[in-house]
């Protein structure tokens, strides 16, 4: 029998991915989500790609703890990969109750039933944001965590330890936290990507909604930081190759292949990339002209930040494959497939 993995926040961008490539791989999908940050754009797009139109989904906001209970009583769960939750640094630090409500409840309600169950496994979904401005780089998963800069950070590091904390509680309680680096991109076939609200806070989709007109011009924050070109540099993660890493971390956990029961991974490609050069490459692979200008230092950026992946690459048996190129050009598609282009 397929195992079944519930995919709670699985209507939005990362989580429909993950959920097209679990489908893919053979597992059974519930997914769950409160459409608070999203509509059923990308669920209607995994179901047309994965030809599966059978694919449960709750709306339900897993902040309820009736609603998470009624998600495990009605389907025999095998694993939880849990994404539902806020994410816009800035909101954070306006409205930190809100954030650390919504996060840190979500989380406890999933382990909560988790434990119920007689145990579960749980994949976190975290960020290289835990590691602040790391001063030798690139990161590993044994470079300490510095302090978090916002409440969406502090979400991300208190989950993390909420859920190594109840892995060494509960029996048969196993979870994986995995840090994200900088997810872009869509999927190649254009029908599910990032739907930001409002005007996007991260570079992808600003640069995509100011080459379809959206968006007057980008302003790339600082040009002055003792990088190569004067541009930060990140770790851009395609996000088909990261909904991967899911798929080989839960692979791992049903399959029995833990080392211990709790156990962290950094998703990224290894590779630093500055903003200039992301820009240069989105306007080649997609031949045309951006119009963006410098402006000064966005407040709370870290100048780099890249990860050492060789952990995934030996231990999930997963790398990014995924060129930056491809990825800058489904992006374009995506955006100009949402222009109706
Ligand atoms: C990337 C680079 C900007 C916008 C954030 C969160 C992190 C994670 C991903 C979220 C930086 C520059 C950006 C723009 C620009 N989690 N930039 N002009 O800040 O690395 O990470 O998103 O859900 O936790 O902190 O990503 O895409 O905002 O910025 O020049 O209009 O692009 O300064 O160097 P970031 P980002």
């Amino acid at each position: 029998m397929a195992k079944r993995v519930l995919v709670s926040g699985g209507a939005g961008y990362i989580g429909s991915h993950v959920t097209v490539e679990l489908i893919n791989a053979g597992y059974e999908v519930v997914v769950a989500d409160n459409l608070s940050n999203c509509d059923m754009t990308c669920f209607e797009g995994v179901k047309k790609i994965t030809g599966r139109d059978d694919i449960p989904f709750y709306q339900v906001d897993c902040c309820d703890p009736d609603a998470v209970a009624g998600l495990f009583a009605e389907n025999e769960i095998d694993a939880v990969i849990h994404f539902a939750a806020f994410k816009a640094v800035g909101e954070s630090v306006a409205e930190p109750i809100m954030y650390y409500r919504n996060n840190l409840v979500s989380f406890l309600n999933i382990l909560e039933e988790s434990r119920k169950q007689g145990g579960c496994n749980v994949l976190f979904s975290s960020s290289a944001t835990v590691y602040g401005e790391a001063e030798v780089l690139p990161v590993t998963e044994q470079t300490p965590r510095l302090p978090a800069t916002s409440p969406y950070g502090n979400t991300k590091q208190m989950c993390e330890d909420i859920l190594r904390d109840s892995v060494a509680a509960y029996k048969g309680v196993k979870g994986i936290a995995l840090r994200y680096f900088n997810p872009i991109g869509a999927h190649p076939s254009a029908l599910i990507g990032e739907l930001p609200r409002g005007v996007p806070n991260n570079l992808v989709p600003f640069i995509t909604q100011t080459a379809i007109g959206k968006r007057e011009c980008l302003s790339i924050f600082g040009n002055d930081y003792p990088t190569e070109d004067g541009t930060c540099l990140r770790d851009y993660i395609d996000v088909v190759d990261l909904a991967k890493a899911h798929v080989a971390a839960v692979a791992r956990m049903l399959d029995g292949k833990m080392k211990e029961d709790y156990e962290i991974f950094n998703v990224g490609t290894g590779r630093p990339v500055s903003v200039s050069e992301l820009v240069n490459a989105f306007e080649k692979v997609n031949e045309l002209k951006l119009n963006y200008k410098y402006v000064d230092r966005r407040p709370g950026d870290v100048m780099a930040i890249w990860a050492d992946t060789t952990r995934a690459n030996e231990e999930l048996g997963w790398k990014a494959e995924r060129s930056v190129e491809d990825t800058l050009a489904s992006a374009w598609a995506w955006e100009k497939h949402l222009a109706g282009k």
